[in-house]
């Protein structure tokens, strides 16, 4: 009976110095010790061989080590888990404190924000913005602007063809003949878009460009009133002191027509490089819309009349942020880009 004792003792012992171990692993523990095939289980098997006396005390006690090492093993299961689980959080810390990466926010292209000044300015006045496709018809791009074929205008505007009759349009006025067709006067819109000509890469022309297109049609509009608007979109685009000039020139589908300077905003018109001393620059073609124009697109030219205008988009950006050459526009350099 003495070594049963003694067995169980060891048992217990043998039980609580495993699980002190820094690598114990108590579900282990609790299968060899206390498992079918344990050691406290072969103990008790050998029960039988105590006398009926003997028996409750060694009971009791087996039932006591049982408990011990159950309780052993969960306080050590326990401790072993918070140790993990803080290794864990502590290998896994996020050090708020550390400075963040700086990350690179892109802003809009020099041409994007030189449009959307232009729309801006003549949404304010009531216009709204009219869309043309950039694969035109010739009859759009040319004829019903007074440009039959042969016209020498078309020398000019030499684009590249799709078929005979189709191609890249030329230039934004092709919006004014599409919209006349579809929309009853009064009409007041601005058409921004891409335009193509068949001109070589250099410092002042691209293949591809911007251009800005404005018609006003209705009763009683004269000269007047384009001078008037375009005064205004000057003034808020240069400058409160800009001033304006009509000069004659011509244009198929306006009649008069006119090239329009605004007074130099480096050297207010006195003459300096900018201006290369005229005190001028050209900034845009208009015109009083040609009769032929309104009538073949079925408005009648006894009745309305109207205004029309274009610009050239990249050639405001280079003046209004002094750039000299307009390839730079084209060539995403991120720094010259990053200085906008
Ligand atoms: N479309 C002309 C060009 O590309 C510019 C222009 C001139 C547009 C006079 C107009 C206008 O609307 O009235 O050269």
């Amino acid at each position: 009976m003495n070594d049963m004792k003694e067995l169980l003792q060891g048992i217990l012992a043998d039980a609580l110095d495993q699980l002190k171990a820094d690598d114990a692993q108590p579900d282990q523990i609790r299968v060899r010790f206390l498992g079918k095939k344990g050691d406290l289980t072969a103990v008790l098997r050998g029960m039988g061989s105590l006398s009926p006396e003997e028996r409750p005390a060694i009971g009791q006690l087996a039932n006591e080590v049982r408990t011990q090492i159950e309780n052993a093993i969960e306080k050590r299961q326990t401790e072993l888990n918070d140790k993990k689980l803080k290794s864990k959080l502590l290998a896994e810390r996020v050090d708020v404190t550390v400075p963040g990466e700086e990350f690179a926010v892109g802003h809009q292209h020099p041409l994007t924000l030189v449009r959307r000044e232009l729309e801006d300015i003549f949404l304010g006045l009531g216009f709204s913005i009219a869309e043309g496709p950039e694969v035109e018809y010739d009859y759009y791009n040319f004829q019903a602007l007074n440009i039959p074929e042969n016209h020498p205008a078309r020398d000019t505007q030499d684009t590249f063809y799709i078929t005979d009759k189709i191609l890249l349009r030329s230039q934004t006025s092709p919006v004014q003949a599409r919209v006349m067709e579809k929309q009853k006067p009064p009409i007041r819109i601005i058409s921004p878009g891409r335009v193509y000509r068949s001109d070589d890469v250099d410092a002042t022309h691209s293949p591809l460009f911007h251009q800005f297109e404005g018609l006003v049609v209705d009763k009683g509009i004269t000269m007047g009133d384009l001078k008037g608007v375009l005064e205004l979109f000057a003034k808020t685009m240069f400058g409160e002191e800009t001033r304006i000039r009509f000069r004659p020139h011509h244009f198929p589908f306006t009649e008069p027509s006119a090239e329009v300077d605004v007074s130099c905003f480096a050297c207010g018109g006195k003459g300096c490089r900018f201006c290369k001393g005229e005190g001028w620059i050209e900034i845009l073609g208009a015109g009083m819309v040609h009769p032929k124009v309104l009538s073949g697109c079925g408005i009648d030219p006894r009745e309305y009349s109207g205004f029309a205008f274009g610009l050239g988009i990249e050639r405001i950006a280079l003046l209004k942020y002094h750039i000299d050459d307009m390839r730079l526009l084209y060539e995403n350099d991120m720094r010259f880009l990053g200085q906008f």
